[in-house]
């Protein structure tokens, strides 16, 4: 009897892994199509990057309002801003992953893959089926799963619990070492203090990690601040303390097709290649055992 249980569950495994390969193949196969698409389409005029008939149309955002202690929020200021103007639940609970899809792909303008793939790997985390279950925001912040040390935007899980808090003094340093143009982050400026925030929070923290999965989800969460913000200083002001959307703004990817992974991977890349984790700077706390008294 117990050789057809262990039978049946070997093949169930098998099998669910080899359907989720597929699908991962099918939606990178798709993700590159429409890279493609983009590249040869006209792109959507400024103005007019959130279409008509979703919100922020014109840049008319529903009414932002801060959330209640009650609230669910998560380590994601994007997400937490889209409940904070009721463009998913504003109490944070009981979304469908493919409402967390479609809120992303009309508000950001990513692109349709990435907004089935992302909800779904979630799902996957957390072992919940992304067609029939529901998620709260603050689910989203379990540590070590997408949510990590060293984030830009939070000081880490020992030292502040609630992820959903946003960390003003980290992002006054991310905000203020910009460099670009008509005052903008740059690729190179998000490496510099990703670079910063990785060497303090090993200094500082007696329970730090940072697995190599883990640095390239930081380094993709940190690039939407180029891409979709297009690196503006005065949007993420609003976006990452109050995680408000500012009044009149729309997505600076201005592809019909949304932004692809195979686009976004550039930018993701480039950051994090250009992190050096053990660069010298003052501004860093050194672990006590360095400090030469
Ligand atoms: C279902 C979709 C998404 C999930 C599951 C998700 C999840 C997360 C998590 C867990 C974090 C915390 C990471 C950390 O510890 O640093 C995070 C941070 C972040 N996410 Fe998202 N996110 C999603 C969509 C988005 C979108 C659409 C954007 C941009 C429009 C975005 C931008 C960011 C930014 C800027 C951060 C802050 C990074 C930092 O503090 O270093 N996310 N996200």
């Amino acid at each position: 009897m117990w050789i057809i249980t262990a039978v049946s569950r070997i093949f169930g495994g098998t099998c669910s892994f080899l359907s989720g390969v597929l699908s991962n193949i099918g939606i990178f196969t798709w993700d590159f199509g429409l890279f493609l698409l983009n590249l040869v389409s006209f792109k959507r005029k400024v103005g007019k990057v959130t279409l008509s008939g979703v919100p922020g149309h014109g840049g008319v955002w529903p009414e932002y309002i801060p959330p209640t202690e009650t609230d669910s929020r998560s380590a994601c200021p994007m997400l937490n801003a889209l409940s904070n103007h009721g463009i998913l639940p504003r109490d944070g609970r009981d979304i469908s992953y493919r409402e967390m899809g479609e809120a992303i792909r009309n508000t950001y303008n990513f692109a349709p893959t990435f907004c089935l793939f992302v909800p779904s790997y979630m799902a996957g985390l957390l072992t919940r089926n992304s067609k029939k279950d529901t998620i709260n925001l603050a689910d989203i912040s379990v540590h070590n799963g997408i949510e990590h040390d060293a984030s830009l935007t939070r000081h880490d899980s020992l030292l502040q619990p609630d992820q959903s808090k946003p960390a003003l003094d980290l992002i006054d340093d991310l905000l203020s070492s910009a460099t670009g143009p008509n005052n903008t982050l740059t690729t190179h400026d998000l490496s510099v203090v990703s670079g910063r925030r990785r060497r303090e929070a090993r200094a500082t923290n007696s329970s730090f990690t940072l697995s190599t999965f883990h640095k390239v989800f930081g380094s993709s969460n940190s690039s939407t601040m180029l891409t979709i913000f297009g690196g503006r200083v005065d949007d993420l002001q609003v976006m990452l303390k109050e995680e408000r959307i500012p009044d009149g703004w729309e997505s600076r990817i201005r592809d019909p097709f949304g932004l692809t992974f195979a686009a976004f991977n550039r930018t993701v890349f480039r950051v994090e290649l250009g992190i050096d984790e053990k660069a010298k700077d003052s501004r860093v706390k050194q672990p006590e055992e360095d400090v030469k008294v």
